[in-house]
C-alpha cells in the first residue's frame, strides 16, 4: 500500500477509534504518559488463562498515538500473553505500515509500551529490555 493509504488508516482510527473505553473490573490496567508532550493513555485488559480476551483504552494524544492504540488493540485481542510480550517497535512499524522516525517513535509506541507494561504487572514480572526501550 502507498504511504498515504497507511496515513489515512491511522487518521481514520484516530477519528473513529476502536476499543475506546473502560473494562469494568479489568484483570489489570495501567496508565502511562509521554513526558515530552503530556499525551496519556490508560489500557484495560481482561485476561483469561494465558490469553488477552479483551482490551480497551482511554486517553488523549496525537493522531499517531491514539490511531496506533486503536489499531494495536484490534490486533492483540485474543493473542497469548507471551506473543504480546515479544512485540516490539518492528511490530508497530508493520502494523501501521511505516517507520514513525525518531521524532514520532514515542507516539507510535506509547500504547504498546503501556500494554506490555500492564501484562508484566499482571504477572508480577519486571518489564523486559525491549519494553523499556519503547
Ligand atoms: Fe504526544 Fe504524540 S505528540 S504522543
Amino acid at each position: 500500500m502507498p504511504l498515504d493509504i497507511y496515513a489515512e488508516e491511522i487518521i481514520s482510527n484516530y477519528e473513529h477509534p476502536h476499543n475506546k473505553g473502560k473494562i469494568d473490573s479489568p484483570s489489570v490496567k495501567l496508565h502511562e504518559n509521554n513526558p515530552v508532550c503530556g499525551d496519556d493513555i490508560t489500557i484495560y485488559c481482561a485476561i483469561k488463562g494465558d490469553r488477552l480476551e479483551d482490551v480497551k483504552f482511554e486517553g488523549d494524544g496525537c493522531a499517531i498515538s491514539m490511531g496506533t492504540a486503536s489499531m494495536l488493540t484490534d490486533f492483540v485481542k485474543g493473542k497469548s500473553l507471551s506473543e504480546i510480550e515479544r512485540m516490539d517497535l518492528n511490530t508497530i512499524k508493520e502494523l501501521i505500515g511505516m517507520d514513525p522516525g525518531p521524532a514520532r517513535v514515542k507516539c507510535a509506541t506509547l500504547a504498546l509500551k503501556t500494554l506490555k507494561g500492564s501484562l508484566f504487572l499482571y504477572q508480577h514480572k519486571e518489564p523486559d529490555a525491549s519494553t523499556k526501550e519503547l
